[in-house]
């Protein structure tokens, strides 16, 4: 009985003093006092070599050995924040999983492989060209001298003066510098992003994406331009939509044009997004002028060519009735999650 008693003690002591391993503390604790093997069980074992006379007042010191780890036990599942350790029987496998939000492309990415994909069934190769570009390829060898009045149009941000280095203003300038290369014939695609100093509005925007389109060989005439440009539009939008060409003015083309198609919202009625004249405008286009060829050193009296030049802001808005272009670059999940399934 004395060394019974002794024994209770030491465990009380050893209870007290007990420091498990810090994540598993409340389970150790159990394993090691309450469990089945535990030493609280086993001290209970020794109650039949305990002499009869005794056994009442040795059962009531067990008893409350007992309720002394117990209370320590949850004790210590409190300090491990409440939460006892999972085991098998503590998960419901029935519950349904944690989801995982699947990601999406870019509207922006979705319309541009759409048109680099149309262009490639025609022939086309993509060429990349860089952002930060000097004022020839930009401007000069697209027949934009300096001080030319229609370099006012395409204000951009200038990394250095003299010489002028800048953020490209389009995509034309990889028409240049394909063109440099002097491989005939050339049929390209330059599909990137550019800039401009333009006041933020849901129509502009300091940078935004283009994809220019330029073809050069023998004999190529306004009618290869005109048939490209409307094969194009019945695979973008459908074989309903009409195409028209207007004259225009670009100074790296002769002639020129911009060309619309039949307003997608009304079908040609009129209505606010075509301000009520049936045409949205989409791209401009022409002949390449002669001197853009000769700056590039190519023969204008041998070669032809056309090209043009798309703002994807401005298809993808059509495409997807998108009214702002800012959404573009908000990182809204709630409008980018939207085209999840548009691949
Ligand atoms: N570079 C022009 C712009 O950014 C677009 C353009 C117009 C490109 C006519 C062309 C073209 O290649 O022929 O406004």
């Amino acid at each position: 009985m004395e060394n019974l008693l002794q024994q209770v003690e030491n465990l009380k002591e050893e209870m007290k003093n007990f420091l498990g391993e810090e994540k598993d503390q409340a389970e150790a604790f159990r394993i090691k006092f309450i469990g089945s093997n535990g030493s609280v069980k086993s001290l209970m074992g020794e109650m039949k070599n305990v002499a009869a006379e005794n056994k009442r007042e040795m059962g009531k010191v067990l008893n409350e050995l007992k309720l002394f780890a117990e209370s320590k036990y949850e004790e210590l599942k409190k300090i491990a924040g409440g939460k006892p350790k999972i085991t098998e029987s503590t998960i419901d496998f029935t519950l349904p999983g944690d989801s995982l939000s699947i990601g999406s492309r870019h509207p922006i990415s979705i319309v541009k492989n759409k048109i680099v994909s149309i262009f490639q069934r025609l022939g086309f190769s993509v060429a990349e060209g860089p952002e930060i570009e000097d004022d020839w390829h930009n401007f000069t060898a697209l027949n934009l001298p300096e001080n030319h009045p229609a370099r006012d149009m395409q204000d951009t941000f200038y990394v250095s003066q003299d010489p002028a280095w800048m953020l490209r203003t389009h995509t034309s300038s990889v028409q240049v510098r394909e063109m440099e290369k002097g491989d005939l014939p050339i049929r390209i695609i330059c599909p990137g992003r550019v800039y401009r100093n333009e006041t933020i509005s849901a129509r502009a925007h300091c940078f935004f994406h283009q994809v220019e389109g330029l073809y050069i060989a023998d004999n190529v005439s306004f009618a290869d331009l005109k048939q490209t440009l409307y094969f194009f539009v019945q695979e973008m939008f459908g074989k309903d939509v009409k195409v028209r060409f207007r004259p225009s003015y670009f100074p790296f083309t002769e002639p020129s044009a911009e060309m619309d198609i039949s307003c997608l919202i009304c079908g040609g009625e009129g209505c606010n997004v075509c301000k009520h004249t049936g045409w949205v405008e989409i791209l401009g286009c022409g002949m390449v002028h002669p001197n853009v060829l000769e700056n590039c050193g190519i023969d204008s009296g041998r070669y032809s060519g056309f090209a043009f030049g798309m703002g994807i802001e401005r298809i993808t808005m059509l495409k997807y009735q998108i009214k702002d272009l800012r959404i573009f670059s908000e990182n809204d999940l709630r409008f980018l999650k939207q085209f999840v399934s548009a691949v």
